[in-house]
């Protein structure tokens, strides 16, 4: 039942089945919209959804969230990554279809 319905609202139906998660991808996510490069990839065994956070520095304000990217990756690893004024935090998660839209930015809060 959940896989004709799938066809139709895929979302709808994030735990039907380890074979169909899709993650978005975006390559500038800004305020929960995707401005540029948006589609979806499919995970494959052992992937995840993945986003990281952008943060960008200028001498004025130092550093400050700038956008998120959006892809499947595989494997997917949880980090944080700082070299000169590139800061990038990274996220995975495969708990529903398209989880990895809502980690944009979650990491402003330790970020300073
Ligand atoms: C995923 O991407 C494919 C190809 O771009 C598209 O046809 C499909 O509608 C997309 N699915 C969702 C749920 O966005
Ligand atoms: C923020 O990201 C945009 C898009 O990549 C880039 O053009 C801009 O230079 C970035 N801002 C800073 C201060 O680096």
């Amino acid at each position: 039942m959940c896989g004709v319905l799938r066809v139709m609202l895929w979302s709808s139906c994030p735990f039907s089945s380890a074979h169909t998660k899709v993650c978005m991808v975006c390559n500038i996510f800004k305020k929960g919209k995707c401005v540029e490069g948006k589609g979806n990839c499919t995970l494959e065994e052992g992937g995840e959804c993945r986003a990281r956070d952008i943060y960008s520095f200028t001498f004025k304000d130092g550093f400050f969230y700038n956008y998120t990217i959006l892809d499947c990756s595989n494997p997917c690893k949880a980090w944080r990554l700082v070299r000169g004024y590139l800061k990038v935090s990274s996220f995975c998660c495969k708990s529903r279809n398209f989880c990895n839209r809502y980690y944009g930015k979650i990491a402003e809060n330790f970020v300073h």
